[in-house]
C-alpha cells in the first residue's frame, strides 16, 4: 500500500514544499500577535531558543520517521514500533485532532485575509488611523454571517484542491510567488523603519524585559514554535514519507527553520515600528496584522494596489500551509480506512466545517462561551499549538531516543553512511534523548500550572 506514493522530484524541491508548509498565517498573522501580546522582545527570545534548541531536533526526527517508513502518521508507528507498544499510535491520532483543530481557526483566519483583499482593492483599508481600521475589522468579525461565508470559501477553495488533485500544482505555484512575497515584506519594513517614532517599536522587539518571560509566555512561544515548523502532529512525518533518499534531512531542516524565522522577523520589523509610530496597540491580539499593515501601506505611494497583492500573497501562502494540514486527516483517512482520496477530503472538509462554526463566531455568538476562561476561537488554538503540538512532540523524541534508537537513528540521518555527518547525529540523539523531552515536559507542565 504504501509503495506507491508520489514523491518530490528534487532535492531542492523537497526544500520548498517543506518550506510551503511551515510558511503561512503563523508568520504574517501569528508571531506578529503573540509577540504584541506576550510583551515583545522576551517573548521573542524565548521563540528563538525553542525553535533552535527544541523544534528544530524534533523537525528532524518526524521527517526522518516519515522517510524511514514512507507511510502516514499512524501507519508509520506500526511500521517501526514492536506491537506492544501499541501507544506510539496516539501521535498520529493527536495528530489527527491537533489537524481539525487547528484548521477550525486557521481557515477563520485565512477567511479574513481573503475578506481583505476586496477591502483593499476597495480602499476600505486605506487609512493609518487606529480608529477605522479597528472599526473595519470588528465589522467584519463581528458579523456572524460574513466570518462563515468566508471561512466556508475557504473550505471551499482548499477542498476543492484536494479533490480536483491539483494540490501539487497549486503548491509550485505558491512556491513560485513566495520570494514575491518576501520582497513585498522588504519594502513595507524599508517604510515601517522611517516612520518618525519606528525606534521605539524596534526596542520593543529587539530589547528584552526579563520581567516579562512567564511560565504562560514560554508555553506560548514553544508552542508557535511547534506550530510555525508544523510539527509534533504528523504534518512533517507525513512530508517526510515523500522525501528522496538522498535528502539530506537535517541540512533541509536547518534550511527550512531559517527561511521561515526570516520570514516571521519581516513581519515583525514590517509591523512593530509602524504600530509605535501611528499609535496603534501591540497588544492588540488577532486584529493587529489587520490593521497596521494596511496603514503602513497607506503610507506608501501606490499603496492600495501594493496592499492588495500583499493579501494576495498571504493568502496563496495560507493555502499552501493548509493543503499540508489537510495531509494528515486525509493521508489517515484514506489509508487506513480505504475510503479514497476524494471521499477522506470531503469527510475531512465537513468535520472542519463544523467544528469551524464556534471558532468563526467567537467575535460574535459565541464570544462569552468560555471554556477555561477561552472563546472557542482561542481555546482551539490553545489545545493545539499549546497541548497536542508539545505532547506529539514529547512522545516523537522518546520514540526516536529511546525505542527506535542510535544506530537506526544514524543510518537514517546519515543517508546509510553516505553523509559524513556523526557528531551532528550524536548531538540531535542526545538532545531528543533527553533535554528535549524534559524541556518541553517542564515547560508544559509549568505553563499549565501543573506546578
Ligand atoms: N506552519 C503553518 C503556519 O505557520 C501552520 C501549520 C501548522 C501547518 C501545523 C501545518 C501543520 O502557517
Amino acid at each position: 500500500m504504501p509503495a506507491k506514493r508520489d514523491g518530490f522530484t528534487s532535492t531542492f524541491g523537497v526544500l520548498l514544499a517543506t518550506l510551503g508548509s511551515a510558511v503561512g498565517l503563523g508568520n504574517i498573522w501569528k508571531f506578529p500577535s503573540l509577540t504584541g501580546l506576550n510583551g515583545g522582545a522576551g517573548f521573542l527570545l524565548v521563540y528563538l531558543l525553542a525553535t533552535l534548541l527544541v523544534a528544530l531536533p524534533v523537525m528532524i526526527v518526524e521527517t526522518m520517521l516519515g522517510r524511514a517508513a514512507r507511510a502516514n502518521a499512524i501507519t508509520t508507528f506500526e511500521q517501526v514500533a514492536p506491537r506492544s507498544q501499541w501507544w506510539w499510535k496516539s501521535i498520529g491520532w493527536m495528530g489527527f485532532l491537533a489537524a481539525l483543530l487547528i484548521m477550525a481557526f486557521y481557515s477563520d483566519v485565512a477567511g479574513w485575509v481573503y475578506a481583505y483583499i476586496f477591502k483593499a482593492i476597495s480602499g476600505e483599508i486605506s487609512t493609518t488611523d487606529p480608529k477605522v481600521a479597528a472599526e473595519v475589522f470588528g465589522k467584519l468579525v463581528s458579523n456572524p454571517l460574513s466570518s462563515l461565508l468566508w471561512q466556508w470559501v475557504v473550505l471551499v477553495v482548499t477542498g476543492s484542491i484536494i479533490m480536483l488533485g491539483v494540490s501539487k500544482g497549486i503548491e509550485a505555484v505558491a512556491r513560485k510567488l513566495m520570494p514575491l512575497l518576501f520582497i513585498l515584506l522588504l519594502v513595507l519594513c524599508a517604510r515601517s523603519l522611517t516612520l518618525p517614532g519606528a525606534t521605539q517599536g524596534l526596542v520593543f522587539l529587539f530589547s528584552p524585559d526579563f520581567a516579562k518571560i512567564t511560565p504562560a509566555v514560554m508555553l506560548t512561544a514553544l508552542g508557535l514554535a511547534f506550530f510555525k515548523l508544523s510539527i509534533g502532529m504528523g504534518t512533517m512525518l507525513t512530508y517526510g514519507s515523500y522525501f528522496r533518499e538522498d535528502q539530506n534531512i537535517p541540512l533541509t531542516a536547518t534550511r527550512v527553520m531559517f527561511a521561515d524565522l526570516s520570514i516571521s522577523l519581516l513581519a515583525g520589523i514590517a509591523i512593530f515600528p509602524a504600530v509605535f509610530a501611528l499609535g496603534f496597540e501591540p497588544a492588540a491580539g488577532p486584529s493587529l496584522v489587520f490593521m497596521t499593515i494596511p496603514a503602513v501601506f497607506t503610507s506608501i505611494p501606490g499603496g492600495t494596489v501594493f496592499m492588495t497583492i500583499f493579501f494576495v500573497l498571504t493568502a496563496i501562502a495560507s493555502v499552501g500551509a493548509i493543503l499540508s494540514l489537510l495531509e494528515v486527516p486525509v493521508a489517515i483517512l484514506s489509508e487506513r480506512f480505504g475510503l479514497g482520496r476524494k471521499r477522506a477530503s470531503v469527510f475531512t472538509i465537513l468535520a472542519i466545517g463544523l467544528m469551524g462554526v464556534p471558532a468563526a463566531l467567537s467575535q460574535s455568538l459565541t464570544a462569552e462561551l468560555k471554556i477555561f476562561g477561552m472563546n472557542p476561537f482561542d481555546l482551539f488554538d490553545f489545545l493545539s499549538s499549546n497541548v497536542l503540538l508539545p505532547l506529539g512532540g514529547i512522545l516523537i523524541c522518546l520514540f526516536v531516543g529511546w525505542v527506535y534508537g542510535l544506530p537506526q537513528l544514524e543510518k537514517q540521518l546519515s543517508n546509510d553512511g553516505k553523509l559524513h555527518n556523526q557528531a551532528l547525529i550524536r548531538t540531535v540523539y542526545f538532545l531528543i534523548r533527553y533535554v528535549t523531552p524534559l524541556s518541553i515536559a517542564a515547560v508544559l507542565l509549568h505553563g499549565l500550572k501543573v506546578f
